[in-house]
């Protein structure tokens, strides 16, 4: 997907840094060229020789080391990229670049650039949600700087919130889609196409604060929404709460409920293809109450009905049924038998069938599914998510053929 694309990679120091060691390896692995500067800091939390291994590639780290300048000056560092991307930025970086500071390897190359330039975010949520950082972060967004993340979730300080460093298999689809943009060479198959895609859980209330949630973590859905984008779609991803970043080029309907995504879905209408890789909830409670149900008395007797089907009400929808619709089904047993079956129950075109098994799926980097159709089974190697839905959206786009 990256073959032949050279990426410069920062390293600033944060505890999120050891991630990088993974990023070198995914990139790598799509057949990007990958060359790192680490910052000091960021070699206290990963050593250089970890770094140089999985890149293959000499580290840079120090502005005023001879071998370093003999061998590959900052200028020139800078300017070998396609994209450089800092991964993870910490506050203290993203305070450099918008102030234009160079005192050291890392932020003099980002000054000397004239590559575009895409940072992932990492740091405690109060250093994120303070007035400074959100106010540099403006002014790197203004200067043309792409901006992936941070995602929401627990942080290695033990707080919880806006800070983590976006998983490495989503800035390899967001380093993707911006290589893509930036050197458009990558076929838009999908332009002038509208899509929808589902993605992550949804929480169904029972009372103001208490709710019914499954397990899904949202990525392949999300990953579905910026393969297709990236194929040029017009991209609208209805989302159930999820800790992800918004995919780029993609717009974003957040939801909390089976019933708001419907709504939602329908809004969207029409679309040429409809992708629905939400777990949307079964069941809601039939009455939520308006205040907190207490602890007095008997355990409540939760009454549950069920929710609408929103494969199965785009699919028969009556005025604007998508020429393609796409469903997930998600199995513990008996996989592909469930899944043809449930493809003729919803009425949608394909089914794209995975095994949850087990806690296999839900929440984990890799996939291994099989697509049904009217023709039959298709089943895919084990992949990474994004590399699933890159490989839908191809399907997609293939099967959309040209707009008319
Ligand atoms: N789906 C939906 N709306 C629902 C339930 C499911 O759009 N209310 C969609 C999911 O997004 C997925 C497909 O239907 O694309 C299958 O979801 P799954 O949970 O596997 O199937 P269910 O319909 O819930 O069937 P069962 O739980 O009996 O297997």
């Amino acid at each position: 997907m990256l073959t032949g694309k050279r990426v410069l990679l920062v390293i600033s120091g944060g505890i999120a840094a050891f991630k990088a060691l993974d990023l070198i390896r995914r990139l790598r692995a799509e057949g990007c060229t990958v060359r790192c500067v680490m910052t000091a800091a960021a070699g206290e939390f990963v050593t250089p020789l970890s770094v140089a291994a999985l890149s293959a590639q000499p580290v840079y780290q120090d502005i005023f080391s001879l071998k370093d300048e003999s061998e590959m000056g900052h200028i020139q560092l800078s300017r070998e990229a396609d994209l450089v991307v800092v991964a993870p930025a910490t506050a203290n970086i993203i305070a450099k670049m918008a102030a234009g500071i160079a005192d050291d390897l890392a932020s003099t190359t980002l000054l000397a650039t004239d590559k575009p330039i895409l940072i992932a975010p990492a740091m405690n949520v109060r250093m994120w949600h303070h007035a400074a950082t959100q106010r540099n972060i403006d002014t790197l967004r203004g200067d043309g700087v792409r901006i992936v993340g941070p995602a929401r979730g627990e942080l290695a300080d033990g707080e919880s919130g806006e800070g983590r460093l976006v998983e490495p298999a989503d800035l390899v689809t967001a380093i993707a889609a911006a290589l893509s943009e930036i050197g458009g060479t990558t076929p838009r198959a999908l332009t002038g196409r509208r899509a929808l895609v589902t993605s992550g859980p949804t929480h169904e209330p029972i009372d103001p604060v208490r709710y019914i949630a499954n397990r899904s973590s949202g990525r392949q859905g999300h990953a579905i929404a910026a393969a297709l984008a990236r194929l040029g779609a017009e991209t609208i991803l209805v989302s159930g709460p999820t800790d992800l970043p918004d995919p780029p080029g993609v717009t974003v309907r957040a939801v909390e409920n089976a019933r708001a995504m419907l709504a939602a879905c329908e809004a969207a209408l029409p679309v040429d293809v409809a992708v629905c890789a939400a777990a949307v909830a079964d069941w809601r409670v039939a009455a939520e109450t308006e205040t907190k149900i207490k602890k007095s008395g008997a355990p409540p007797q939760l009454t549950l009905i069920e929710n609408p089907d929103i494969l199965a009400t785009l699919s028969r929808h009556p005025d604007h049924r998508p020429a393609l619709v796409v469903g997930f089904a998600a199995e513990t047993d008996a996989v592909a038998q469930n899944a043809a079956a449930k493809r003729v129950r919803k009425g949608c075109d394909w089914i794209v069938a995975n095994s949850v098994a087990a806690g296999a799926t839900f929440g984990a980097d890799d996939n291994t599914v099989s697509i049904i159709d009217a023709a039959g089974q298709e089943d895919w190697p084990r992949l990474s998510k994004a590399e699933v839905a890159d490989r839908l959206a191809v399907r997609i786009a293939n099967s959309l053929g040209r707009p008319s």
